[in-house]
């Protein structure tokens, strides 16, 4: 009844709600996206609502991601609200467990591990795993027995989860893990991330046995770093030139070394923050390409083009290969719009915000205030869809990313370099202040954008050179129940391609 009450003013409007604690909380988990659109009909682009008790300020709209992506870090606090559910996770003294600035110099070390010369020999380890899958994993059976005929079908999820640890694993993680991969590394990463739900993020500590298995799945998962570490070590250094022996020989500001359990928090980090997102968003690529056999034949040409040497033989792909192949690029880019993994991001307001009056006001003469205490959220997913921005929203259409000849994503390569770029449809622009962030923006803006697209590109382009590919039921509605937008429960069918 509170909520007839009148409100002070400079408060946001606060979203209806029946049940005190549990809020807009089951509209929310259903389907943030349509939750925020209907609100956003009522109250405009900044609204309030109640979720399991806590006060949670929506700030939608390229202005909204600004307002939050752009704030000051001593205002606007990621830590306060994902800690709860990283720091049993990554592990003490890394990202979310430390101040601020330890997490920016953080993210520094392994911007600076990520080299163009290892970029460039991903490229190759990633087609080689895609392969080596392709050539042993049983749900490929149908493409192990050389029939150009007959159609199989796989998980898509299952799949792409896969293949994701194991490229990832290949590349960023380093030698031994992969080579542990079989071995039990793969036990502890399912425990560990059976603790990566909302249910742990809301509540950090239940006696329950997920609880149980995430916290012993992150002390045995450190203390296998830790040893990688100081077996490196004891044989006279190692030859591997990766992301840990690269964060090895870094130093603080301050000029301290990072510590064994430092480097292994910040790998298993970099192994969360990159499984989930990598995996639904090759996910929902290849669902697409599945769905659109105009857009799988336009990526195989590009292949051919490319890389062809007749009869279905390709040379190796290269890391500079993959900055000319448009289609490629635009296929992922486009899915991102419509799929970005993550579709809220939020902040702990630390002291008493005015809304910008450009983005929402109670009266042309007051502002709104978000007081301290309050949740605020960003949603891309939403401004990445609206009407308002993009020429038929809902559509997935890779071409809106080329150039008018379709020869190249040039719009998008301005937007890269920082400029303005007029799409036809309205500005994008780089910044906070843009409808197109799928990798966010501002101070917490993700370090694996590049390797993302390395990832994604180099699977989806080492599949469609060997595959043909089939939707055999409607298009997968999205899983809102998991901390990454996923599709639910989905089939790809294949065959081996054919070559005349
Ligand atoms: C941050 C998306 C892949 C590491 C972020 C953020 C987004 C995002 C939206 C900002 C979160 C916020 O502001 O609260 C994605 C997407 C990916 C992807 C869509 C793939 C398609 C990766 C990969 C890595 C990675 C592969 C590691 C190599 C990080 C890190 C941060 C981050 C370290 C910074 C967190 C912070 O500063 O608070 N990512 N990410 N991400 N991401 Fe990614």
């Amino acid at each position: 009844l509170y909520q007839l009450l009148p409100r002070d003013r400079s408060l946001p409007p606060l979203v209806f709600h029946w049940i005190p604690f549990v809020g807009s909380a089951p509209a929310y988990g259903k389907d943030p996206i349509a939750f925020f659109t209907k609100c956003r009909e009522k109250h405009g682009n900044v609204f309030t609502f109640i979720l399991l008790g806590r006060r949670v300020t929506v700030a939608l709209g390229p202005k909204g991601n600004d307002f939050v992506l752009g704030g000051k870090h001593t205002v606007l606090a990621a830590e306060d609200v994902y800690a709860p559910l990283t720091n049993p996770i990554f592990g003490k003294d890394v990202v979310y467990d430390v101040p601020n600035e330890i997490l920016m110099e953080q993210k520094k070390f392994v911007k600076v591990s990520l080299t163009l010369d290892k970029f460039r020999a991903y490229v190759g380890m990633i087609e080689e795993e895609v392969h080596g899958f392709l050539k042993t994993d049983p749900t490929f059976l149908i493409y192990q027995m050389n029939d150009i005929n007959e159609w199989g079908s796989f998980d898509t999820m299952k799949t792409f989860a896969e293949m994701t640890i194991l490229t990832a694993s290949r590349t960023l993680q380093g030698k031994e893990i992969r080579d542990n991969m079989d071995k039990g590394f793969a036990h502890l990463y399912s425990d560990l991330d059976h603790g990566f739900t909302p249910l742990h993020w809301m509540f950090e500590d239940l006696p329950l046995e997920s609880y149980r298995k995430r916290d012993a799945a992150q002390a045995k998962m450190s203390e296998f770093y830790q040893s990688i570490l100081r077996n490196r070590r004891a044989s006279g250094g190692s030859d591997e030139d990766d992301v840990m022996s690269s964060l090895a020989r870094q130093r603080y500001r301050d000029g301290r070394a990072l510590r064994d359990h430092e480097i292994a928090h910040i790998m298993i980090a970099l192994l969360m923050a990159g499984q989930h997102t990598s995996s639904s968003s090759t996910a929902w690529t290849m669902l697409h390409v599945a769905e659109h056999p105009e857009i799988a034949e336009a990526l195989y040409q590009e292949q051919v083009e490319h890389f062809g040497q007749g009869e279905g033989q390709f040379r190796a792909m290269e890391y500079e290969d993959l900055k000319k192949l448009p289609v490629l690029d635009a296929v992922i880019r486009e899915t991102l719009r419509l799929h970005p993994p993550i579709h809220s991001i939020m902040r702990k307001v630390k002291s008493a915000l005015p809304v910008p009056p450009s983005l929402a006001a109670p009266s042309e003469d007051s502002v709104y205030v978000v007081p301290a205490g309050h949740t605020v959220l960003a949603s891309p997913a939403l401004s990445q869809v609206d009407p308002l921005t993009w020429k038929d929203a809902e559509k997935w259409d890779p071409a809106r990313w080329y150039d008018q000849d379709g020869a190249a994503a040039m719009a998008q390569r301005e937007y890269d370099e920082g400029t303005k770029v007029d799409f036809g449809f309205g500005l994008v622009s780089k910044g906070t202040e843009s409808p197109y962030l799928p990798f966010g923006a501002g101070r917490h803006r993700c370090i694996g954008e590049q390797f993302a697209f390395l990832q994604v590109g180099t699977v989806v382009a080492s599949l469609v050179r060997r595959l043909e590919l089939r939707l055999d039921q409607p298009f997968p509605e999205p899983d809102y129940t998991c901390m990454m937008v996923q599709p639910k429960k989905s089939q790809i069918h294949y065959r081996r391609r054919h070559f005349d």
